[in-house]
């Protein structure tokens, strides 16, 4: 199945972070599978992919990183909990300073396009930080050469969200030539 461009163009204008969601609504797994795949064609340069999720299923699991996860609603509520990773061994070795700061990137660019996939099929999503990492590592036994990015949970939203922050004016972003302070 491919993403129209009105559907593209659609997830990605009207997708917001949701907090709230429909706990007892299942994701198909015929819509899991597009969403990773549609993350997986993701081109970011490299010759062998570096994403890895550990999807988490399990409610005792779940209770357990809401309790470090400063008892946020989605942890539990969130039809699915997908915990983006990234394994350094694909990655470029000839720099370990930056090798943190490299599988971010790439985990942040994996996290948007599952999003925009998701939004696509009509799900509504959240990136998520707010959790102890060391914790929630040992939770799900994260190897050694994996870096945890990030969460996105996915699913129905049963609450809306808060009306949109205010945003910069074009002109305060576009700069010419050079980003000099206006
Ligand atoms: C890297 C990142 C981490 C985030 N972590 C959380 C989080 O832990 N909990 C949460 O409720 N929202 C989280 N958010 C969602 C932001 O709160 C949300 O994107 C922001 O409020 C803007 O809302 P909007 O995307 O609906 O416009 C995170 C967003 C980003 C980009």
């Amino acid at each position: 199945m491919m993403i129209s461009n009105e559907r593209l163009h659609k997830a990605m204008r009207e997708r917001r972070a949701i907090k709230h969601f429909e706990a007892s609504f299942e994701v198909p797994a015929s819509d899991r599978d597009y969403i990773l795949h549609f993350a997986q064609d993701l081109d970011l340069g490299l010759a062998t992919l570096p994403l890895r999720i550990c999807r988490v299923t399990d409610k005792a699991l779940r209770e357990q990183i809401r309790e470090v996860g400063y008892n946020q609603p989605q942890h539990t509520g969130a039809s699915e909990l997908w915990v983006v990773c990234i394994d350094t061994d694909v990655l470029a070795q000839d720099n370990n300073t930056h090798l943190r700061d490299q599988a971010m990137f790439y985990g942040a660019a994996y996290s948007q396009a599952l999003m925009v996939a998701a939004a696509s099929l009509g799900y509504d999503s959240c990136p998520m930080i707010g959790f102890k990492f060391a914790a929630v590592s040992e939770l799900i036994s994260l190897p050694d050469n994996y870096v945890l990015c990030n969460f996105v949970v996915f699913g129905k939203r049963n609450k809306a969200p808060l009306p949109r922050g205010s945003k910069l004016s074009l002109n305060d972003i576009l700069f010419t030539n050079e980003l000099a302070q206006r």
